[in-house]
C-alpha cells in the first residue's frame, strides 16, 4: 500500500564535529573522502533546492503546497547549516572550500536565472532522488556501521529526513507542469555533473594525502560501492524506477525506515541520561 507523504518533523539537531577523527569512516580514506566530497557540495545545492521550490510555490498560491515547501525548507536549512559546520573540518585540513564554493555558485546562479521554473525544479527532483535513495540504502542496510558514532548519527539523521521529504520537490515539479521526459533528461545531466564535481574533489583530497593509489583504500571503496551490500547496487533499482513514466517517490513506501531510525535515535539520546 502506498502512503502519501508523512508530515515533516522539525528536529533541532546539532553535531559535535570537533572530536571526529580525520579518517572517520573505519580509519579508511576512501569512504571518508567519498562522503566528505559529497558533503562539500550540499550546502549550496540545498540552497538551490529551497529557492527553486519557493519560487514556484509562490506562483501557484496553494496554501497546502506552501506548508509543504515551508517544512521542506526548514529541514534543508538545518541540513545546510550542519553540513557547513561539517565542511569546516575540510577547511581546517587545508582544503580550498571557498574556491570550490565559488565555482559551484557560478553554476547554481546560471541555473537560478533560467526563465522556465521547471528546469531548476527538475534538478531539485533529481538530486532529491539521489539523497533519498542513498538515505534508504544507508538506513536499511546499516552502511555506516564502521563509521565514527557522531558521523554515523549525522548522516543517518540527514538520511531519515531525505526519506521523509522525498516527494516534496516532485509534488511541486508536477504541479508546475513538469513531465517525465524533462525530469529524465535532467537526471542524466545531474548524475554526470555530480560525478564530475564529486569525483574531482574526492581525487584531489586523496592525491594530496598520497592515498589515491592506495590499494587497501580502493578495496574498501569497491566493496562499499559494488559489494553485496554495495551502495551503488542498492541504489540501482531506485534509478530504474525513476526512469519509468509513472514514477512518484511517494509510491515507494520506505517511511518505516524513518520510524525505525527515530526509535533508535531516541534510545541513543536517552542513554547518557540513564547513566547519570
Ligand atoms: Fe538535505
Ligand atoms: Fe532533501
Amino acid at each position: 500500500m502506498t502512503r502519501a507523504a508523512p508530515s515533516l518533523r522539525r528536529r533541532a539537531r546539532s553535531f559535535a564535529f570537533e572530536t571526529v577523527p580525520p579518517y572517520w569512516f573505519g580509519g579508511d580514506p576512501w569512504r571518508t573522502r567519498f562522503f566528505d566530497a559529497f558533503s562539500s557540495l550540499l550546502p549550496i545545492g540545498e540552497r538551490l533546492f529551497i529557492d527553486s521550490m519557493r519560487r514556484t510555490a509562490a506562483d501557484l498560491g496553494d496554501p497546502e503546497l506552501d506548508a509543504l515547501v515551508a517544512e521542506f525548507a526548514h529541514q534543508e536549512g538545518v541540513h545546510g547549516r550542519e553540513h557547513r559546520r561539517y565542511n569546516d573540518r575540510l577547511r581546517v585540513q587545508g582544503y580550498d572550500l571557498d574556491g570550490w564554493d565559488r565555482s559551484q555558485k557560478a553554476t547554481v546562479n546560471r541555473i537560478a536565472r533560467i526563465a522556465d521554473p521547471r528546469i531548476p525544479l527538475a534538478i531539485t527532483v533529481a538530486f532529491e532522488h539521489v539523497t533519498a535513495s542513498m538515505g534508504q540504502a544507508i538506513l536499511a542496510h546499516d552502511l555506516l556501521a564502521e563509521a565514527d558514532p557522531e558521523m554515523k548519527a549525522f548522516w543517518e539523521w540527514h538520511s531519515a529526513e531525505e526519506i521523509e521529504h522525498k516527494g516534496a520537490a516532485f509534488e511541486v515539479y508536477t504541479r508546475a507542469g513538469g513531465g517525465p521526459d524533462l525530469r529524465r533528461v535532467v537526471m542524466a545531466w545531474c548524475l554526470f555533473i555530480l560525478g564530475i564535481r564529486m569525483g574531482r574533489r574526492f581525487a584531489h583530497m586523496l592525491r594530496r594525502e598520497r592515498k589515491l593509489f592506495d590499494r587497501a583504500a580502493w578495496r574498501h571503496g569497491v566493496r562499499f560501492l559494488f559489494g553485496q551490500k554495495g551502495l551503488a547496487r542498492l541504489m540501482a533499482p531506485d534509478f530504474q524506477a525513476f526512469f519509468a513514466r509513472g514514477f512518484h517517490p511517494w509510491k515507494d513506501d520506505t517511511y518505516g525506515l524513518v520510524e525505525a531510525w527515530e526509535v533508535g535515535a531516541v534510545r541513543r539520546e536517552r542513554r547518557p541520561e540513564i547513566g547519570n
